[in-house]
């Protein structure tokens, strides 16, 4: 199995504070990683920092260009005029492609049907309860067919059909060789989910590997 991240000794600090101190992971195809760990330990900042949006102070990033990430979700502005559909469609672009191909747009349909949304795809994001707007960012994640799928706290909101869908949609990635990377501060979410490996965090550290 090739790998698909390798994070070896990270440091990240916002300003002079340390939010990561010597964290180290690597993700193979196929392999699920559940973080875990208390309010403010650094399970975003390490997210943040393999999706590429945080430098690294000291410490190397290498992992697949093909990723997808859905952020831990924030009450914010979302008046804007998008559609659902075209939400999920962005999930479908790559650098230099500006154009959607039939398959993308199978491919989106394709995630808004196995999230159950396919009935609010002309709908305007705005309209969307906190818990619609979960699952179209999920399958606007999940139709980029990414290598790597990072998911913030993806089940926070989500009702108990939801979570079990998505559930569904990740052993289907990860049987493709996708590896998904998930934070959950609930280790309940994941109850009953052999599969994987959890990583505890705690002060911007790793206390164990499972
Ligand atoms: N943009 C920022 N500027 C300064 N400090 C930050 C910033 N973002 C996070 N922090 C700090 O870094 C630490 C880790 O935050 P992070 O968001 O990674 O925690 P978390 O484990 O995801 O917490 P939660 O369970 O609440 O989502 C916290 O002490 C937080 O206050
Ligand atoms: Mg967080």
């Amino acid at each position: 199995m090739s790998e698909i991240l390798r994070l070896t000794e990270a440091y990240v600090k916002y300003g002079d504070i340390p939010a990561l101190s010597g964290v180290s992971l690597t993700a193979k195809q196929g392999d699920m990683i559940f973080i875990t760990g208390a309010n403010g330990s650094g399970k975003s900042t390490l997210t943040k920092a393999i999706a590429g949006l945080l430098p690294l102070s000291a410490g190397t990033l290498t992992r697949t260009p093909r990723m997808s990430y859905v952020p831990q979700y924030e009450e914010g502005d979302r008046d804007f005029p998008a559609s659902v559909r075209e939400i999920v469609l962005t999930g479908t672009q790559r650098p230099g492609n500006f154009f959607h191909t039939k398959a993308d747009r199978q491919h989106a349909e394709a995630a808004m049907n196995a999230l159950g949304i396919s009935g609010l795809a002309d709908s305007e994001i705005r309209t969307l309860s906190g818990g619609q707007l979960r699952r179209v960012f999920l399958a606007r994640a999940v139709c980029g067919q990414p290598e790597l799928l990072l998911l913030d706290e993806p089940c926070a909101g989500l009702d108990a059909q939801t979570h079990e869908t998505l559930f569904t949609i990740l052993r289907g990635m990860l049987a493709e060789g996708c590896a998904v990377v998930m934070v959950t501060h609930d280790i309940s979410d994941i109850d009953g989910i052999p599969e994987g490996r959890v990583i505890r965090i705690s002060a911007g550290r790793i206390l164990t590997h499972e």
